[in-house]
């Protein structure tokens, strides 16, 4: 059944390699057609970042962690940029494995994220609040926003990229702390910062795990054959969060040289968990679930087992978490669910590098 439904999506095929040498030579060419046709070119990497201690709590979660105020400050392209970030780390006498979190929201209490648990489950967590790296709309004048350069480019970076910078120049830093569990790095975002959370683990193989919630369109949904939201209407409502080519491609979604599997695909071998919502039809569940079937082959070269599904569509509160791919179907609607985190650190915590 999931053959026949991803038969009918017509998707053009993830490039054929037999071994890992051969697919990672495909793998750069994916990448460069991914940021050219819709993210736009992501920007070199620093040679470095500095961090400036703003404040610290050391009695932060009833003294049992530790929370840090700390701006982030690099060169690129010749000149100096710098973004907030908020780092929480359990007070624990052994490494800890961070979840880079991208967040809608400034302040760190947010019902969408449970701090509290997580730092009891010993993960730390780096807060990088989006609007402060660079606005949601099309002002590239502010923060990080310069490094997109000629937006009249058609491979000029949108938002999308310029965020997913920003959390890998947080894992920069991050790597740089003793405390650090550098083989155990996530990204983690929801809906606009999944599609994040995954353009970032795409590009940048230092996180193990990449975990996208409710990314839905230009994120981990397949776009042909997608109900809800569709290319015309993300790049018509949002076009600066992608390059400005993209738009092309708006009601022509077959002429895509890719397709959303592709994107998926490039975090092979390390871990992608993709999470959806039974009731957000706008992000459309089934087309991300298939999104993990038609990625998976990639998994396959490396001798790993890529998603361990079903030979149907799951249903609400079933899960595929066996396998180097996770996805589960989580009923209710668009938001990031405690319910979500406890299922992704119960993945993490099976598949956690010793
Ligand atoms: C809009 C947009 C989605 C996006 C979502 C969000 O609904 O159409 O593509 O994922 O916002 O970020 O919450």
């Amino acid at each position: 059944m999931i053959e026949s439904k991803l038969s009918d999506r017509a998707l053009p095929p993830l490039p054929a390699a037999q071994d890992p040498a051969a697919w990672e030579r495909e793998r750069t060419s994916m990448l460069d057609i991914l940021q050219r046709e819709e993210y736009g070119r992501m920007p070199a990497a620093p040679a470095g970042v500095t961090a400036e201690l703003l404040e610290r709590d050391d009695s932060f979660l009833a003294n049992r962690a530790v929370c840090e105020t700390i701006t982030l400050s690099f060169v690129a392209e010749g000149r100096e940029y710098s973004f907030p970030i908020r780092v929480i780390t359990p007070k624990l006498r052994r490494k800890v494995p961070y979840f880079v979190t991208l967040s809608f929201r400034e302040e760190l209490f947010d019902r969408y994220l449970p701090l509290e648990e997580i730092c009891m489950r010993g993960y730390g967590v780096a807060v990088v609040h989006y609007k402060s790296v660079a606005g949601d709309d099309d002002d590239f004048a502010a923060g990080l926003g310069p490094l997109a350069g000629d937006r009249t480019r058609p491979d000029a970076p949108g938002k999308i990229a310029l965020w997913a910078y920003a959390a890998s120049r947080t894992a920069d830093y991050l790597l740089t702390r003793p405390e650090c569990d550098a083989k155990n790095l996530a990204v983690i975002g929801h809906s606009r910062l999944g599609k994040t959370a995954l353009l970032c683990g795409a590009c940048d193989e230092r996180f193990r795990f990449v975990i996208s919630n409710d990314s839905g369109c230009s994120g981990a949904a397949i776009t042909r054959g997608k109900v809800g939201e569709s290319l015309g209407r993300i790049t018509e409502v949002f076009p600066y969060w992608f390059c400005p080519g993209y738009r092309k491609y708006a009601e022509k979604e077959t002429s895509l040289p890719f397709d959303q599997h592709w994107l998926l695909a490039l975090i092979a071998p390390r871990h992608l968990l993709v999470g959806s919502a039974a009731e957000d039809l706008w992000a459309d569940p089934a087309s991300e679930y298939l999104a993990c079937c038609a990625a998976s082959p990639a998994w396959r070269i490396y001798g790993k087992s890529g998603l361990k599904h079903f030979d149907r569509l799951p249903v609400p509160g079933e899960a595929c978490h066996a396998g180097t791919v996770g996805y589960h179907l989580r009923p209710g609607a668009h938001f990031m669910a405690r319910t979500d985190w406890v299922r992704y650190m119960d993945y993490i915590q099976a598949n956690r590098a010793k």
